[in-house]
């Protein structure tokens, strides 16, 4: 145990071996580690962008062949110069860290907003090898938003997106056609990953249904191994606790699970 967390904690300096541009402000990078090649889905990596920041991304593949990826957008300043990397260029990664989703077999519901897609995608390809009956749910504000619907088509047959301008799928809210869905079918399981507001709303819907649910959230990260405290939710560290919570986690950080999140300098400010 001591030989494998030395090891994931080791910055390993990775090739770019291939970029695929998802949408305009959304690429896939792969590279090739033996550590993220045997993570679970919903563990995340840091990144380091030599010369820039380090920043935590949650992988979006993680193959039999050794080859992993990221799915990142274009925010800020890190994941903009992430982006500018081509092949052959290189990363610093640290991890596999955080816990994961736990898979459950029979019908379940995957609710997936905006880049809240990356880890669902592994989860759900997972889901499928125990035989899992997939309702995969998309939203984003517009058409040019989505990415992974292809990726998504291979894997599951029931997809629903929702567009909050109607450029394709449903006009409204994912959250909204989700709790339509909910009202007049069951569900083993459902599993959240996007904004906070929207996992907040699907947490609302787990609890009416009575649903076992899970959710991966996201914080402020430096250092990722649940020492420096910037990722606080109530008494959990989303680095070391999560990323992935239980609904009843969630019940338990009801100061702050939907409500606040700690900006760059620890104070709390509103969603
Ligand atoms: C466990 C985990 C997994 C993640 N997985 C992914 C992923 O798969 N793909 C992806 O694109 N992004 C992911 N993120 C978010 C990603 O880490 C941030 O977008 C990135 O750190 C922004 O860095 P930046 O320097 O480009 O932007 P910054 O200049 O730091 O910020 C730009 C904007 O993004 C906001 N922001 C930055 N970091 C966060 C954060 N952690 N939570 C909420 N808002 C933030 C800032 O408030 C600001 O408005 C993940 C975050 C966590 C905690
Ligand atoms: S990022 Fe440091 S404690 Fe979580």
């Amino acid at each position: 145990m001591l030989a494998y967390l030395t090891a994931i904690n080791r910055l390993r300096i990775v090739k770019i071996q291939d970029v695929k541009e998802e949408n305009s402000t959304v690429k896939t990078f792969t590279f090739r580690d033996k550590h993220c090649a045997k993570a679970k889905p919903g563990q995340f990596v840091m990144v380091w962008i030599p010369g820039v920041d380090e920043i935590p991304m949650s992988l979006s593949s993680m193959g039999t062949d050794g080859v992993s990826s990221i799915t990142v957008a274009e925010v800020g300043e890190a994941t903009k110069a992430l982006h500018k990397k081509k092949v052959g260029e290189v990363l610093g990664i640290r991890g596999p860290y955080g816990n994961g989703f736990a898979l459950t077999k029979g019908n379940v519901m995957i609710v997936g907003g905006g880049t809240g897609l990356t880890p669902l995608m592994p989860l759900a390809e997972s889901l499928v090898r125990l035989s899992a009956k997939i309702v995969f749910m998309v939203g984003a504000k517009t058409r040019n938003d989505l990415f992974f619907l292809d990726r998504i088509g291979t894997v599951v047959s029931e997809v629903a997106a929702t567009t909050e301008d109607g450029s394709y799928g449903l006009k409204g809210f994912v959250t909204e056609l989700a709790e339509q869905i909910l009202e007049k079918q069951r569900f083993d399981k459902i599993y959240a990953c996007g904004p906070e507001p929207m996992m907040f709303k699907m947490f609302l819907s787990s609890e009416l249904h009575n649903t076992p649910f899970q959710a991966s959230l996201e914080r402020y990260i430096r250092c990722g191994i649940g020492i420096c405290g910037s990722c606080c939710m109530d008494e959990y560290r989303i680095c070391r606790d999560g990323p992935v919570f239980s609904g009843e986690q969630l019940r338990k950080a009801r100061h702050e699970f939907g409500l606040f999140k700690r900006e760059v300098d620890g104070n709390k400010v509103s969603f």
